[in-house]
C-alpha cells in the first residue's frame, strides 16, 4: 500500500505539517481562555505535565502505528489487529474529528471577521469596552458568524481537494515560521506593558490550591487537543512519513514547539488582560476581546492586526486540514470514494454542525444540553473525553498488544536508532503511566466516584 501513497517530501515538510497540525487555535485561542478560567499557573503546570508525561509517548505511539501501516486510522487497526475491537479508536477518531472541525471552524470564522474588522480599523472603535461590545454584537448577529464559518469551510475544502503534498506541505513550510516570528514580536510588546508583571505572575505562578479535579480534566483535554492527539490525526499524518523520519525526535520537536507557542500566546494575552483591567476568566471570547485592544494601542495597529489575524486564520487552516484528513483518508481508503467526493462529504457534515455551533452564541444560546451550549458541548465532549479515551486505547494497544518487532522496527534503524533508555521509558509510559493517569483523571474529574 505504501508505494502508491503520497509521502511528505522533506524533513522540514514533516516537521512543518505536524507542527502545523498541532499549532492553531488550540494554542492561541483555547490555551489562554482555559488557563484564564482555570486559574492560570496551576493550569499551565498541569498542561505541561500531561504534554510531556502522556503527550509525547502517545504521539510516538500514533507515529509507530501510522508509519508502520501506511494507512488511515480504521485500516491501520484492521491491519495490526484483524477482527479485534481495537479498531473502535478509528470510529471514535472519525466522529471526534468531525465534532472538533465543526466548532473549530466557527472560531476560525471569527478570525476572518477580525481580518475584515482590522482592515476597516474596527470601524474607528478603540476603547476596550467598545471592542467588547463589538464582539458581542457580531456573535449575536447570527448570520455573520454563520457566513464566516461557511467561508472558512470552503477554504478548507479547496486546499484538501488539491491533495496532500501540493496543498498542505507547501503552505505549512512558509506559514509556520512566519507565525512564530510575529508571536515573538507581540510577546515582547506585551512584556513592556504596565501590568506585565501581574500577567506573568498569573500565568506562571502555580497556586496549588487551585489544582482541582476539573483543572486536571481541563489540563489533560488541553494537552490532547493542542497536540492533535488521541483520534488518529497523527496516525494519518505519519502514514505519509518516510522510513527515514526519526519518530521520537519528531515527537519531541512537535511537543516542544507547540508548548512554546501556547506559552507565547499566554505571555501576549495576560499582561494585556491586567493592563486593560479585564477578567481573565472571560471564556471563549477572551482572546478576541483582548487582542484588538492590544493592536489598537500599537503604532500601525491596522497593519499588525491584519497580519496577525491572517496568520491565525492560516494556522487554523493547517489544523483543520489535518483533522479533515482523518475522515477523508477513511472515506477514500475504506469505501473507495473519490477524493473529491470524500472531501465534499466531510465539508457537508461540518457545514451542518458548524452552523449549529455558530448559532450557539446567538439565537441558539438558550439551547443547552447538560447546561452547555452546542458549541461548548462539542468542545467539552471531544477534548475532555473522546481524545483522552482514544489516547488511552492507543497507548494500551501499543504498550501491551502490538508486536514487539514492530516497535523495534519503527524505533530502530535505518537512520539512527532511539537510545535504549528513551525507548524503554516511552514503552513504560505507554504501558502504565498514560492509561493509569488518564483513568484517574476521568474518575476524579468526571466525579465518577
Ligand atoms: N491541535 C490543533 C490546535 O491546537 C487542533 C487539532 C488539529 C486537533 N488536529 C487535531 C485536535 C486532531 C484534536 C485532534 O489548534
Amino acid at each position: 500500500m505504501r508505494e502508491n501513497r503520497a509521502q511528505f517530501a522533506t524533513r522540514l515538510g514533516v516537521i512543518a505539517t505536524t507542527v502545523g497540525s498541532a499549532v492553531g487555535l488550540g494554542n492561541i485561542w483555547r490555551f489562554p481562555y482555559e488557563a484564564g478560567v482555570h486559574g492560570g499557573g496551576a493550569f499551565l503546570l498541569v498542561d505541561l505535565l500531561f504534554i510531556f508525561v502522556i503527550g509525547v509517548p502517545v504521539i510516538c505511539a500514533e507515529f509507530i502505528i501510522g508509519r508502520h501501516t501506511g494507512s488511515n486510522v480504521r485500516g491501520a487497526f484492521r491491519q495490526l489487529a484483524p477482527g479485534k475491537a481495537w479498531g473502535i479508536v478509528g470510529y471514535i477518531g472519525i466522529a471526534a474529528s468531525l465534532l472538533i472541525l465543526s466548532f473549530y471552524s466557527v472560531v476560525a470564522g471569527w478570525t476572518l471577521e477580525y481580518i475584515y474588522q482590522s482592515v476597516t480599523d474596527f470601524s474607528g472603535v478603540h476603547t476596550t469596552q467598545g471592542l467588547h461590545d463589538q464582539f458581542d454584537s457580531f456573535a449575536q448577529s447570527n448570520w455573520r458568524p454563520v457566513m464566516w464559518t461557511v467561508i472558512f469551510l470552503l477554504c478548507n475544502y479547496w486546499i484538501l481537494a488539491r491533495g496532500v503534498r501540493k496543498g498542505i506541505e507547501k503552505m505549512s513550510n512558509i506559514l509556520m515560521p512566519m507565525l512564530f516570528v510575529i508571536l515573538l514580536i507581540f510577546a515582547v510588546n506585551s512584556l513592556m506593558m504596565p501590568e506585565a508583571a501581574k500577567g506573568l505572575e498569573f500565568l506562571f505562578k502555580p497556586d496549588f490550591s487551585k489544582v482541582t479535579p476539573s483543572v486536571l480534566l481541563g489540563g489533560m483535554g488541553q494537552a490532547f487537543f493542542s497536540l492533535s492527539l488521541g483520534l488518529g490525526c497523527l496516525i494519518t499524518y505519519s502514514s505519509y512519513f518516510k522510513k527515514e523520519t526519526p519518530l521520537v525526535k519528531t515527537a519531541f520537536t512537535t511537543a516542544g514547539l507547540d508548548t512554546l507557542v501556547s506559552i507565547m500566546a499566554g505571555v501576549i494575552i495576560f499582561p494585556a488582560v491586567f493592563t486593560y483591567g479585564q477578567e481573565p476568566a472571560a471564556g471563549p471570547k477572551l482572546v478576541f476581546e483582548i487582542l484588538p485592544s492590544i493592536f489598537s494601542n500599537l503604532a500601525g495597529g491596522v497593519v499588525w492586526s491584519t497580519l496577525f489575524f491572517v496568520l491565525l486564520f492560516l494556522a487554523s487552516l493547517t489544523s483543520t486540514i489535518s483533522m479533515s484528513e482523518i475522515s477523508i483518508a477513511y472515506f477514500v481508503e475504506e469505501y473507495g470514494m473519490a477524493r473529491k467526493k470524500a472531501t465534499t462529504l466531510n465539508f457537508a457534515i461540518a457545514l451542518v454542525f458548524g452552523t449549529l455551533c455558530a448559532l450557539s452564541f446567538g439565537c441558539m444560546s438558550g439551547f443547552t444540553i447538560c447546561g452547555l451550549t452546542l458549541f461548548n458541548l462539542f468542545d467539552y465532549l471531544s477534548s475532555n473525553i473522546l481524545l483522552p479515551v482514544g489516547g488511552m486505547i492507543i497507548s494500551i494497544f501499543v504498550g501491551w498488544v502490538l508486536d514487539r518487532s514492530v516497535l523495534r522496527q519503527e524505533l530502530g534503524a535505518p537512520v539512527k536508532p532511539v537510545p535504549r533508555l528513551i525507548a524503554k521509558s516511552i514503552v513504560f509510559c505507554l504501558k502504565f503511566v498514560a492509561p493509569v493517569c488518564i483513568g484517574l483523571v476521568f474518575i476524579f474529574g468526571l466525579g465518577i466516584i
